[in-house]
C-alpha cells in the first residue's frame, strides 16, 4: 500500500488529502493516525462525502477547512474516533473500585465527608460509566447518603448523546452479570433495554475534548481513562497524565487500558498492578 490510494475508488483520495486529515485530527484531538490508516479514513469518511454529495476528498477537505464547514468538522472528528467499548470491560478495574478504592474512600469520609467523584474520560457510548454506576449501586448500600457523582466525557458528540440516552441492545447488556441485569435495565422496545433511572441519575454526560480547557475543578477520587491514550503520542500523554494528577485527590486512583502504560511518561503515579495507578505526587 503506497500513500496514494487507488484511483478506481468512488472518490479520489490523494496522499495530500490523507496528510491533511491526519494533521487536522492530531491538532484537534491528539489522535495520531500514523502513516498507514488511509483505508480506514477513506472508509469512514466516504459515507460523509456521499451524504453531502461532495465529489472528492479534496473538496471535502476544503469544505471542513472553511467557516461554512464548521459543523461538518465535528462530524469528521466523530467519524474518525474509534469508539469500541463494552460493559465491564477489564473487569478487574471494577473489582478494585468495589474493594480497595471504596474502602479507602470510606475511611477518608470519616474526616472529609461522604463525597465521591469519579471521571470516565473518553467514555464512548456509556458502557464504562454505567459499569461504574452499577458497581457503586452494588457495593454501597448507603449510596443514597453520599454526594456521589460520575462525570462521563467524550469528544464524540454522538457518543455523548448515546451515553446520555442509555439505550443498548439486549446483546450488549449481556456484559452485565445476569443476576443483576434486571435491576440495571428496563425493556425499551424490541431487542433494546434502557439503563434504569436510578443509575442514569448518577452520571453527567458531557462533550469534552481532552486537549482543550477543562471546566471542572475536581478533585476526583478516581479517573478512568482507558483505551484512549493508545492513539496519542508520548508528549500528548505526558501533558494529559500531568493534568489528571493535578485533578486527583492525594492517593487517588487512575485506571488505564490494558495496552497502555505510564513508563517514561510521568512519575506522579505508582503502578499497583493491572494498570491501576495511585497518585503519589
Ligand atoms: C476506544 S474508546 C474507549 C472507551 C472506554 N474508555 C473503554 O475503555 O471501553 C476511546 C474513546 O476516546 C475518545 N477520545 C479520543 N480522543 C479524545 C479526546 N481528545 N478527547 C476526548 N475523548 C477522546 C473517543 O471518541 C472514544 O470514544
Amino acid at each position: 500500500m503506497t500513500n496514494a490510494v487507488a484511483d478506481d475508488r468512488e472518490f479520489t483520495f490523494s496522499a495530500d488529502d490523507y496528510a491533511f486529515l491526519a494533521k487536522l485530527l492530531k491538532e484537534k484531538t491528539g489522535i495520531d493516525l500514523g502513516p498507514s490508516k488511509q483505508n480506514m479514513v477513506y472508509a469512514r469518511l466516504a459515507k460523509r462525502l456521499r451524504k453531502l454529495h461532495i465529489p472528492s476528498f479534496r473538496a471535502y477537505c476544503d469544505f471542513i477547512a472553511s467557516p461554512e464547514g464548521i459543523d461538518e468538522l465535528g462530524a469528521t472528528l466523530n467519524a474518525l474516533t474509534t469508539n469500541l467499548t463494552k460493559f465491564f470491560r477489564e473487569n478487574h478495574h471494577f473489582e478494585h473500585l468495589a474493594g480497595q478504592a471504596l474502602s479507602e474512600i470510606r475511611t477518608r469520609s470519616t474526616t472529609q465527608g461522604r463525597r465521591l467523584r469519579i471521571w470516565s474520560a473518553g467514555c464512548s457510548s456509556g458502557e464504562e460509566p454505567y459499569s461504574i454506576a452499577i458497581t457503586l449501586r452494588q457495593s454501597m448500600p448507603d449510596l443514597a447518603q453520599w454526594d456521589a457523582k460520575i462525570l462521563a466525557t467524550d469528544i464524540d458528540t454522538e457518543m455523548v448523546r448515546r451515553g446520555n440516552e442509555g439505550v443498548y441492545s439486549t446483546e450488549s447488556a449481556e456484559g452485565v452479570p445476569a443476576d443483576i441485569r434486571d435491576k440495571c435495565f428496563e425493556p425499551h422496545g424490541p431487542g433494546k433495554v434502557r439503563v434504569r433511572q436510578e443509575l442514569r441519575q448518577l452520571i453527567a454526560f458531557k462533550h469534552l475534548n481532552l486537549m482543550s480547557h477543562w471546566p471542572m475543578k475536581g478533585p476526583f477520587d478516581l479517573i478512568f481513562c482507558r483505551n484512549v491514550v493508545i492513539y496519542f503520542d508520548k508528549d500528548t500523554q505526558r501533558v494529559l497524565f500531568d493534568r489528571y494528577a493535578n485533578l486527583l485527590v492525594p492517593g487517588g486512583f487512575l485506571y488505564i487500558g490494558h495496552s497502555e502504560n505510564l513508563f517514561g511518561i510521568t512519575e506522579r503515579f505508582k503502578l499497583l498492578g493491572r494498570n491501576i495507578h495511585r497518585k503519589i505526587a
